[in-house]
């Protein structure tokens, strides 16, 4: 037997968009036959190939990796081949344009793949994972997402081992075999890329869920879990049924498929994958029970399934033709999964609450990714390793890159320009010129189709745009003259910026707050009080008429582009716009702008100091704010979601990127410090919010009431933290007791972490209840290691508990949620705990890295992203973590996913 595995690791070789050529091949249909078994997985793979006439004949070169390879039959008979690397050459293939067989047996040991690409094992079941470029692990082909085959499959394992077998499209026949062993074989009724192939092999359980469609369709949907996981599964089926039901509504598409299936796993390295017609998920966005899942689980479960769901035309039906297009499926699905949590919201306000929560992930994680060494553009030009590129800016901005679309054309010329999107490119593998030519040619004379190529930099240009806005009012005009002036800084790769089209939704406020009737020069009356500016020149003026006094400017209402926002409003106009705009967006955002205001100059002033242990004893915060935030957590109409929105101050990460040189420590401090003042300066409010907010009534995971406990939860974590600070034994009482009696895990949680993150004693007891109480529970667990290494840190007691957690028996490294939770938490998600002046968080960051790669590269390259903005940092942290970066890189047999991330964050350093 041929081993085929590379053992000579050349140097990583660069991918370039621009040298994109159609396959010489195209592979028309597949049929594989599985026998599954752990340690040593038979595949026998026939396909029906022909010549691409509009190619050069070469010879057929297909993909593999960690193959082992038996044989290969052309048209029936033997062969020659030979092999180039990974790759399986064969240069002798028929001449002439006839469709020939080739048939290739190899085998894998899918026990031994920790990789979690490709074929592997988790708890006893067969799994796959493909995209991107996992079916190569499976068996030798062409695996690029614009070879599009039917497929066919067979699948044979032990029948009391593995009697549920899975595969795409339908069940076309089943039956036994000898030796206890079975069969199932799968036709999927619609071409589709091999990165959306799946299986799954093993002993699970389904839920059931028959529905029509709006078209008269019958399908039959699954939810496949292990068995006495069944009743976590009711909240996945219903957000599938919504999903489903969504897609027909706003955009007429229907499921194609007669039977829809999502299968859970605990192993896993992302949320979930599309394969057509057999969603794989992370079980941490299917499984949900009150006593298990939190409000924000049972949010990102919606979200998810939706997410997937909606792949099955954005992404299935549609594909990409190159991995550089990845955020054509990707940017365009989280747009829609985005827009379907917002539509199952419904109320305007709960609205508001989602686009909040999408723009804070935005700016706290993608604009510091495009800031960095790993910026990228939408549409990459080049990558070493494709699974590096799975990143906020593909996803986030991706979506916002969409929404921007969307914001220029309108909901209904949006929907226009989808229908027209599908109507060209339904089958086919398509670049992300294709999605933006269909908007625009759906909606001509709009503002996107006048800019189409300037608007595609948004695709091509990396970094993120800054506008600067000021006002100038002319009481003797009368009118308002708005100027937005862009930029945008190099990013490595490119020096120079283009300028963006950036769409800039907004109102004016008189002083008293109410809206102003928009009336722009040359109009000859007013519009409305909110219109979309279109800034796509270095710098453009808009001059307002009518204006009968120095207005307050209300821009990017709704977040309207990824843009950061430059502009001289005034503490006092602020305070007006956190008061009294209309756009629920921008008065959160007023707030945010006038605690991060207070954070910045408390940490340049150097009158502001640090006593021995680390807190900064002044006042930081002026009553204006104190009274700003004590008004909108009494009032009485917005909402207790909203209301814990704006009670939340800026992210450390979110403040230090605003910053030319970080201190960690200091950010951490004036945070802190401004903490504890809003505890203790509204602890008689935190005590009503909590007393008015906490009874929550029997759990329903709806928007309003989640809102009440969000609200509840932060009152009480405040209500703690006054406490610590008096010496007062009341609330961590309460709260201890709380969470003992909680009747659902949010507020479990909510307790707990109010408890450790107060530093209170009584943490540890209710640590110690929770864990017994749920050790049997993962997901649970994984909250257990999560609250431990993320908790807010006391004189550097984080760490030295993260390393005793590394040798808890429940701790498993193999496992990425079990590594996310513990080693993630603590070096990605905990900045004031991992920057220590003495060198040991990153000490153990570089261990882990090194120590995950050898297991997981994709899970490890993750981690590496953590010190991504380590040229930021001041000294000592600067000078450190860039050690522990190249202690890294000094290692010879790192992987291409690591080495990648290394080379880009050490490059012109
Ligand atoms: N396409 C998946 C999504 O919905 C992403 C994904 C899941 C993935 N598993 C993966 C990407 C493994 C790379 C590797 O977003
Ligand atoms: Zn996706």
């Amino acid at each position: 037997m041929l081993n085929a595995q590379d053992a000579t690791t050349s140097t990583p070789t660069i991918i370039r968009r621009e040298d994109y050529i159609p396959p010489v091949y195209w592979i028309d249909s597949v049929d594989l036959t599985f026998d599954l078994d752990p340690a040593k997985t038979r595949v026998l793979n026939r396909m029906r190939i022909r010549r691409n006439p509009d190619v050069a004949a070469q010879p057929l070169r297909l993909h593999g990796d960690e193959l082992n390879l038996a044989r290969v039959l052309v048209n029936g008979g033997g062969t020659s081949f030979k092999m180039d690397g990974n790759q399986l050459v064969l240069e002798n293939l028929p001449e002439g344009n006839e469709p020939v067989e080739l048939e290739i047996f190899t085998t894998c040991a899918p026990i031994k793949n920790t990789k979690l690409m490709g074929l592997y094992v988790s708890q006893g079941t067969f799994f796959t994972q493909c995209e991107a470029e996992g079916f190569r692990r499976i068996t030798y082909f062409l695996d690029r997402p614009d070879v599009m085959a039917s497929y066919s499959v067979t699948l044979r394992a032990d029948k009391s081992l593995y009697p549920v077998l899975l595969s795409n499209g339908n069940l076309v026949e089943q039956g036994e075999l000898e030796g206890g062993r079975h069969f199932a074989r799968w036709v999927d009724p619609h071409k589709k890329p091999s990165y959306l192939f799946a299986l799954v092999a093993g002993n699970l359980v389904a839920r059931e869920q028959k529905i029509k469609s709006r078209a008269g369709r019958d399908h039959l949907l699954q939810v496949f879990v292990r068995p006495g996981d069944l009743e976590k599964t009711e909240h996945a089926m219903n957000s599938l049924m919504a999903s489903i039901a969504w897609d027909e509504a706003r955009f007429g598409l229907s499921l194609d498929l007669d039977r829809f299936m999502i299968v859970a796993t605990s192993d896993f390295n992302m949320g979930a994958m599309e394969n057509k017609g057999l969603n794989v998920f992370n079980t941490k966005y299917v499984l949900a029970s009150q006593s298990t899942a939190t409000d924000t689980d049972y949010a990102n479960i919606e979200s998810v399934v939706g997410h997937e769901y909606f792949h099955n035309w954005t992404g299935n039906r549609v594909t990409c033709r190159d991995w550089f297009q990845l955020s054509l499926k990707e940017g365009l699905t989280v747009f829609r999964d985005q827009e379907f949590s917002m539509d199952m919201a419904a109320s305007p306000s709960a609205r508001a609450v989602k686009r909040i929560e999408d723009v804070r992930v935005l700016r706290t994680a993608q604009f510091p990714e495009d800031a960095g060494p790993m910026a990228h553009p939408v549409r990459p030009d080049s990558y070493i390793e494709i699974n590096n590129f799975y990143t906020l800016t593909i996803y986030e901005k991706g979506a916002e890159v969409v929404r921007m679309q969307h914001n220029l054309v309108g909901r209904d010329g949006f929907a226009k320009g989808l229908a027209l999107y599908f109507e060209r490119h339904d089958g086919q593998a398509v670049t992300c010129d294709d999605f933006a030519q269909a908007m625009a040619d759906a909606n001509p004379g709009s503002e996107l189709a006048q800019r189409l190529e300037q608007f595609k930099r948004w695709y091509s240009q990396a970094g993120t745009p800054h506008v600067h806005a000021t006002g100038s009012y002319d009481a003797q005009a009368r009118s308002y003259t708005l100027t937005l002036t862009q930029s945008c800084a190099p990013t490595p790769g490119q020096g120079e910026k283009l300028p963006f089209v950036i769409p800039v939704q907004t109102g004016l406020l008189n002083r008293n707050g109410q809206p102003l009737a928009l009336r722009l020069q040359g109009e000859s009356s007013p519009a409305a009080e909110s219109r979309l500016l279109v800034l796509h020149e270095a710098s453009q003026s808009f001059v307002f008429t009518d204006i009968d006094e120095q207005p307050v400017p209300s821009l990017l209402r709704g977040f309207s582009a990824p843009v950061v926002l430059e502009s001289d409003t005034s503490d006092q106009d602020l305070l007006t716009l956190l008061a009294h705009d209309a756009d629920a967006f921008n008065r959160w955002e007023a707030g945010q702008r006038l605690a991060l205001g207070i954070a910045l100059n408390a940490i340049a002033d150097s009158t502001i100091t640090t006593s021995a242990g680390g807190q900064i004893e002044a006042r930081l915060l002026p009553p204006s704010f104190i009274e700003a935030m004590r008004g909108v957590l009494r009032h009485a109409e917005l909402d207790a979601a909203f209301k814990e929105l704006v009670l939340t101050l800026p992210g450390e990460s979110y403040i230090a990127e605003q910053l030319e040189v970080v201190d960690p420590q200091r950010v951490h401090a004036v945070r802190e410090a401004m903490r504890l003042q809003l505890a203790t300066e509204l602890q008689a409010d935190w005590q009503w919010a909590w007393e008015a907010h906490h009874d929550t009534g029997a759990y329903r995971p709806d928007p309003l009431s989640a809102g009440r406990r969000a609200l509840s939860g932060l009152a009480l974590g405040m209500l703690c933290l006054a406490a610590q600070a008096t010496g007062d034994e009341v609330w961590p009482g309460r709260t201890l007791q709380r969470f003992k009696d909680a009747g659902n895990m949010t507020d479990r949680v909510s307790a707990l972490s109010a408890l450790v993150n107060s530093g209170h004693p009584l943490a540890a007891k209710a640590l110690a209840r929770f864990h017994s109480q749920f050790q049997h529970d993962a997901l649970v667990l994984d909250k257990w290691f999560a609250l431990q290494a993320g908790a807010c840190d006391r004189g550097g007691n984080v760490l030295p508990a993260v390393k005793q957690l590394m040798k808890h028996a429940d701790f498993q490294i193999k496992n990425p949620n079990r590594a996310r939770s513990l080693i993630f938490s603590y070096c990605s998600a905990n900045p004031g705990a991992f920057h220590r002046a003495d060198a040991a968080g990153y000490v153990f960051w570089s261990e882990r890295v090194i120590e995950l790669d050898a297991i997981n590269p994709q899970v490890a390259a993750r981690l590496v992203r953590a010190l991504d903005r380590w040229k930021k940092l001041a000294e000592p942290y600067r000078t450190a973590a860039r050690e522990a970066i190249a202690r890294i890189a000094a290692k010879p047999e790192l992987s291409n996913d690591v080495r990648e991330v290394v080379t880009r964050a050490l490059a012109a350093d």
